[in-house]
């Protein structure tokens, strides 16, 4: 995403060759268990409303010795395409706290100390309150759903996240009548992320959403993935993801939910504002000022003869969220 001295990264990140092993026999090991609960082809087909959720998080943990976190899937949420592997969720990340090259989130992480950790919520509510990670884990049942993930720079990825609405959050805190933006805050300690001695992007690193936004039910407080804790790569122990958006949107390493009378500043809008709106929401008519926005590569589909795809409108979440937008100029509010 670094425009200046950072260009390279972008155009490096097209070369990655990304390994196929662990995902497939995640996959198939998913689809054993839906054909075992005799759902395959309602997963398959994207889960319908209503449907009984189906207890999927118990496949084997891709990462042997990562903990492992159940949750019930749940059906409504499921893209029916082939899910990524595990292996290329966890070792191709933009995690700038760690580094800016695709291959420093997962090399240097282990420093990040996921627990003991707590969140605060704060600002516009009537409960203000610090939770601890491992209360937050508790505040609403754990769903695992399996989200397309568009990266602003042209590449996604499929993913079975696990965690719960950030409404449930919502509704406990209670927002007061001048809550009209959450503002989401992450860790910026020098001591766990090496990155942070490098003043790219104005730390903490910061991101922010319009409350309705915010209370839509596809925005996932996301603590884990592929039946285990999120790896700290991966934004540990509690992040965002909001798949109708552009990913920088979803913000790791949460240490701070502030509710806000005005829209927050945000560090990629504030770093090239010309680059990187406010909202970002998935948009294959918008192009970036440097790059068409209208495809996108599969992250795992790296033949040379591999067409690239088509970007969906909202990431083809359109049915959920578009009528948040409705009345707004998309090419001025992108
Ligand atoms: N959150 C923090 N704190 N720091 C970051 O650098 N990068 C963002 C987003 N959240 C980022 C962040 C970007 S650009 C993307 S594409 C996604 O995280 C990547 O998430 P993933 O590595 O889990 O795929």
């Amino acid at each position: 995403m670094l425009i200046k001295r950072a260009q390279h990264i972008l155009l490096r990140g097209e070369d990655i060759a990304a390994s196929e092993i662990t995902p497939r026999a995640v996959f198939e090991q998913r689809r054993r268990l839906l054909a075992a609960a005799g759902m395959a082809p309602i997963a398959a087909a994207g889960g319908l409303l209503g449907l009984p959720r189906l207890a999927l998080a118990t496949y084997a943990s891709p990462d042997a010795r990562a903990a492992k976190l159940a949750a019930n899937t749940n059906a409504k949420f499921v893209v029916p395409e082939k899910v990524t592997s595990y292996k290329d969720v966890t070792t191709y990340n933009n995690f700038y706290e760690f580094g800016t090259d695709k291959a420093d989130p997962s090399r240097n992480a282990g420093t990040l100390r996921p627990h003991p950790w707590r969140v605060s919520v704060e600002g516009e509510i009537k409960n203000p309150k610090v939770y601890d990670i491992d209360e937050l884990l508790k505040l609403a049942p754990l769903e695992e759903r399996v989200y397309r993930h568009r990266c602003v720079e042209g590449w996604s990825i499929v993913v079975p996240w696990i965690g719960f609405p950030l409404a449930e959050l919502i509704k406990r805190v209670q927002p007061t009548g001048n809550a009209k933006f959450v503002q989401f805050i992450t860790l910026a300690d020098a001591s766990q992320m090496p990155g942070i001695a490098d003043p790219i992007l104005d730390w903490p690193y910061s991101e922010g959403l319009r409350l309705d936004e915010a209370m839509n039910p596809l925005a996932l407080l996301t603590v884990g993935l592929y039946g285990q804790v999120l790896p700290n790569q991966n934004g540990a122990p509690v992040r965002m993801v909001l798949p109708w958006k552009y990913g920088f949107k979803s913000a790791k390493s949460i240490v701070k939910i502030r509710f806000v009378d005005k829209q927050p500043p945000t560090s990629w809008n504030t770093y090239a504002p010309n680059e990187y709106g406010f909202y970002s929401n998935v948009n294959p008519n918008v192009d970036h000022p440097r790059w068409s926005q209208a495809t996108e590569r599969r992250i795992g589909e790296d033949g040379f003869f591999t067409p690239k795809r088509k970007t969906l409108m909202f990431n083809g979440y359109g049915n959920l969220v578009a009528s948040m937008y409705q009345g707004m100029d998309l090419r001025k509010y992108f």
